[in-house]
């Protein structure tokens, strides 16, 4: 790790490999800097294979150093990627380390250094959102303050992919937990989508440490998720058939 002493540019650099989660560094404190690049492929590879196209709008909740970003920034059409994101110096530190500002110009993405969608009063429209090792940080409070918020912002065709961790007892704590982490049954999740008009479903994608689930809303597509594995292949078909 390198910290420049200017004010422009960013205040961490480097992979930080020797780092551990939850450091003071733009790549180590979002989770294990060995799966930096694993989790930006797992999360963009998950969101295209079940239908993710260009003209959509996406909400990345809590995104950190743009670890995700930093691949759905440069896909997405401009203005369709809203970050959120109360600590702003990983922000800044992914722009300046992963991007650069000059995609910023270009694709006009949004950001809201709050850890609520609470500044936006119109409604984000949104086709996805994704929470990566949030919900494993966050009490049953939190958890279900965003479902609430983002099932009032995505489309009725929409859908949430979020991670958390699964185990046979829950968490009964509150608030934000970092960098340690919190389990719950997926029963729990489940009724935790419900009372925000969303059905639950664990889906079949590898990660690291966590379980994905699908949060969707009521006329989500689920065709590319059910009767079968989650695969690129399945999508090209019907995308080349549309
Ligand atoms: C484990 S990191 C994951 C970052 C990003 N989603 C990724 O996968 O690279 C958790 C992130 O959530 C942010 N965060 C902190 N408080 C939060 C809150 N109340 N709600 C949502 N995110 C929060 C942290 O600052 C951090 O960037």
């Amino acid at each position: 790790m390198s910290r420049k002493p200017t004010m422009d540019g960013p205040r961490t650099t480097g992979l930080a490999l020797d780092l551990s989660p939850g450091d003071d560094h733009y790549r180590a404190y979002v989770g294990p800097p060995r799966d930096y690049d694993l989790v930006s492929a797992m999360v963009f590879n998950l969101l295209t294979c079940i239908g993710l196209r260009q003209h959509h709008r996406v909400l990345d909740i809590g995104c950190g150093s743009l670890r995700v970003g930093r691949l759905l920034i440069p896909y997405l059409n401009q203005e369709n990627y809203v970050g959120v994101e109360p600590n702003q110096w990983l922000v800044e530190d992914g722009i300046a380390n992963e991007i650069g500002a000059d995609l910023v110009k270009i694709k006009k993405p949004t950001f809201s250094f709050q850890a609520s969608l609470a500044e936006f009063e119109s409604p984000l429209d949104l086709d996805y959102a994704v929470a990566q090792s949030i919900f494993s940080h966050s009490g049953q409070d939190l958890v279900g303050q965003w479902l609430s918020q983002v099932s009032s912002h995505l489309k009725e065709e929409g859908a949430l992919v979020a991670t958390f961790l699964s185990d046979r007892q829950d968490f009964d704590g509150h608030g934000w937990i970092y960098p340690g982490c919190v389990k719950y049954r997926p029963e729990t999740m489940a009724d935790l989508a419900a009372r925000s008009g969303l059905t639950f479903r664990v889906l079949d994608w590898a990660h690291p440490r966590q379980t994905w689930a699908l949060f969707a809303k009521k006329d989500h597509d689920r065709s590319l998720i059910e009767s079968g594995e989650i695969t690129w292949n399945r999508f090209a078909a019907r995308a080349m058939d549309s």
